[in-house]
């Protein structure tokens, strides 16, 4: 929950963005007003019948077993059920009826393995793999409702294990390779999974980094687990640890396994998959969605915010399919629509810092969709790498995961787009299950910065903290007023996690965690997560989760973690530590201490979450009835004047701790 004493609703990022947002308005290009997928009709029909609107989009744009005819079930927060009465299945609106309408031809994914090695996959051809891949997993008992994890590095397998799941009707877990087996065996236990998919290894920087050995970790510790079998992909070429009877080469348990398989229709409120993101607690969340109305907002998003042209188009998201970008415009959008596009497995600089701008090059990228710390890392590389290719293919640019700064995105359209291209800064979340908020290229004339216009079915408001509307230029917390079709349904196993977490603050208003302001045009402004939810590099990480990590180390009495802000990674995880009385530390020992902790975060839950700055210090700023004041740390760890002291118990910890960091 918000927390109102130390974490008032007040932008993360205030100095990059705000009332001083530039002028610059760029009305949509003629040739995007007058051919745009999604025109002014598209906006007033969704206005006029919200409802109708998406009961329109669901029917026409996804193939159903059953067509529905109810739209939405909603007696109020927290449980709505859309299109509850229609039946379909998910992989066939993927990849079968793609081929039955005659589009068995077309490439589907284009791979491009970091090494440089790559592999063009048709529908055709993934209609069959993913095929075979669910009659091998049946043949393995995995049933309807069944969980698998499926924790792979960014390689065509890790669409078709996805897929051969939601063809099953079982649901996928996918775990982002950077996790640790501590962090896999979490998520492992909290959904009971009967599989995991994994690979020995994925290529990132130049190397092989391997995933099958955190898997085995993952399975060794803390008991018997749930998981009856592991296929493994070989991607890596390095060596692994194998036990017998439970670890399975994929392409060995593949051979002879039939490539026909008819997919059964399920409910449209079926559970697609469940993702885990963090939240203000210690425990990662379950996200889960299901079918038949995430499939119905992907699709349309998919098509309308990026203006797709299946025949035409090569579509290019850069997010790896571990997080929720992935699931829904790298697999679930694009493929529902038909899309052709690049799957890439590495870093944006590997073995160069212009790879990326190769491959848009390479497979004529029309529509690149990535995220603005990419931006900020590719301006401070210097606009010669991209200038140095033909990137004359980009047609149409989209942004996600942070506010992207007004810098970052005129760089993009000058450098990336070549000052054609519109830019759609997209905001949405895990929880959204597709984008929300959002320019239509063809409709909007778009502001670098903001976010902007809710999209049509979509209702959102700014409010205070009663819930009342704020003026125009105030800024407030973000609200999803109605349902929507790609909603969360609830957090895996904890219905009252649910409620209280997005539903408990505004009735039946959605509260999203953000801060955000309208200008005087009615256009939103994103200000940053509200609440203790940082954003590094896109990717979402919990303060307390890292605080208990860090308090489960022996030495560690107390943590404060911060996101402070960063001028490539948007925001950076800083640690304060006190260290238990009965350690006394030489200072010549701190750097070796905080190496350790490092490496212990890294352990418990991901490289990802790795602390850039950890600073040992005495006490920990903290109020009469025991809150820490993590506002007060943010300005010592963004190298500010701290502020307001006065609800202190002890005014003078501030000084002290300052001087402290200065001294490590
Ligand atoms: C949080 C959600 C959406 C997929 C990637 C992240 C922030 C996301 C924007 C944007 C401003 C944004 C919000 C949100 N965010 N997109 N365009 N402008 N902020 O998904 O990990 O669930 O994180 O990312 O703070 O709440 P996520």
């Amino acid at each position: 929950m918000v927390d109102r004493q130390d974490t008032p609703t007040r932008p993360v990022a205030e100095h990059e963005r705000g009332a001083d947002s530039p002028a610059a308005v760029f009305p949509p290009s003629a040739d995007f007003a007058a051919r745009a997928v999604a025109g002014t009709d598209f906006v007033e029909s969704a206005a006029a019948d919200r409802l109708r609107f998406w009961g329109d989009q669901a029917r026409q744009r996804l193939s159903w077993h059953v067509e529905p005819t109810e739209t939405l079930d909603w007696s109020g927060a927290p449980v709505a059920r859309w299109f509850a009465d229609g039946r379909l299945n998910v992989a066939y609106n993927c990849l079968d009826r793609h081929v039955e309408a005659g589009h068995g031809d077309r490439v589907a994914l284009h791979w491009e393995g970091e090494p440089g090695d790559s592999r063009s996959v048709t529908y055709a051809e993934l209609t069959r793999d993913v095929s075979r891949a669910a009659n091998l997993l049946a043949s393995m008992g995995v049933v309807a409702g069944d969980r698998v994890v499926i924790y792979l590095p960014q390689v065509p397998e890790a669409v078709v294990a996805m897929l051969a799941v939601a063809r099953l009707g079982a649901v996928h877990s996918v775990v982002f390779g950077g996790f640790s087996g501590e962090s896999l065996r979490a998520r492992i236990d909290d959904a009971q999974a009967v599989l995991v998919v994994t690979a020995d290894g994925g290529w990132r920087k130049g190397a092989v980094a391997p995933l099958k050995p955190a898997v085995d970790a993952a399975l060794a510790v803390g008991g018997e687990s749930s998981v009856r079998d592991v296929l493994v992909v070989r991607r890596g070429g390095n060596d692994v640890d194998w036990t017998e009877g439970r670890d399975h080469w994929w392409h060995e348990a593949l051979e002879g396994v039939s490539d026909v398989h008819e997919p059964e229709a399920f409910e449209a409120e079926h559970p697609l998959f469940i993702l885990y993101t963090s939240g203000t607690t210690g425990k990662p969340k379950g996200i889960l969605h299901t079918s038949g109305g995430y499939l119905t907002q992907v699709a349309t998003t998919h098509a309308t915010v990026f203006d797709l042209r299946p025949e035409s188009d090569v579509w290019w998201c850069t997010a790896d399919v571990g997080w929720i970008t992935g699931h829904s415009y790298v697999v679930y959008g694009p493929l529902a629509n038909g899309a052709t596009q690049v799957l890439y497995e590495g870093t944006p600089d590997s073995p160069a810092p212009g790879r990326w701008w190769d491959v848009v090059e390479k497979y004529g990228v029309t529509v690149l969709y990535t995220a603005p710390t990419a931006i900020r890392g590719f301006m401070k590389a210097g606009r010669e790498i991209p200038q140095a290719r033909d990137l004359s293919s980009l047609r149409l640019l989209g942004s996600v995961g942070e506010p992207i700064n007004p810098e970052a995105w005129l760089w993009y359209r000058e450098v990336v787009g070549g000052g054609r291209t519109p830019i759609v800064d997209t905001w949405w979340q895990t929880e959204t299950g597709a984008i929300m908020i959002s320019p239509l290229p063809g409709v909007t004339a778009t502001k670098p910065g903001a976010a902007q216009t809710p999209l049509p079915g979509i209702a959102v408001d700014v409010v205070d903290d009663l819930g009342t509307p704020v003026a125009d230029g105030e800024s407030g917390l973000l609200v999803v007023s109605e349902p929507w079709p790609s909603m969360l349904r609830g957090i895996w196993g904890d219905p009252d996690r649910y409620a209280e977490t997005y539903w408990s603050r505004f009735g039946d208003r959605y509260f999203a965690g953000d801060g955000a302001r309208r200008d005087e045009d009615g256009d939103v402004w994103l200000l940053g997560r509200v609440d203790d939810v940082m954003n590094v590099s896109g990717h979402r990480l919990s303060t307390a989760e890292i605080e208990s990590a860090l308090v489960s180390h022996p030495i560690v009495a107390e943590s404060a973690v911060v996101g402070a802000a960063d001028e490539t990674t948007g925001q950076a995880v800083v640690a304060f530590v006190c260290i238990r009385d009965s350690v006394t530390l030489q200072p010549e020992g701190k750097e070796a201490m905080v190496r350790e902790l490092r490496a212990w975060v890294t352990r418990s839950i991901g490289a990802i979450a790795r602390p850039r700055d950890i600073y040992i210090v005495g006490e920990l700023p903290k109020t009469r009835s025991g809150k820490i004041m993590r506002r007060l740390l943010r300005d010592v760890a963004e190298g500010r004047e701290v502020g307001d002291t006065t609800t202190l118990a002890d005014t003078m910890v501030m000084s002290k701790l300052e001087a402290q960091v200065r001294g490590n």
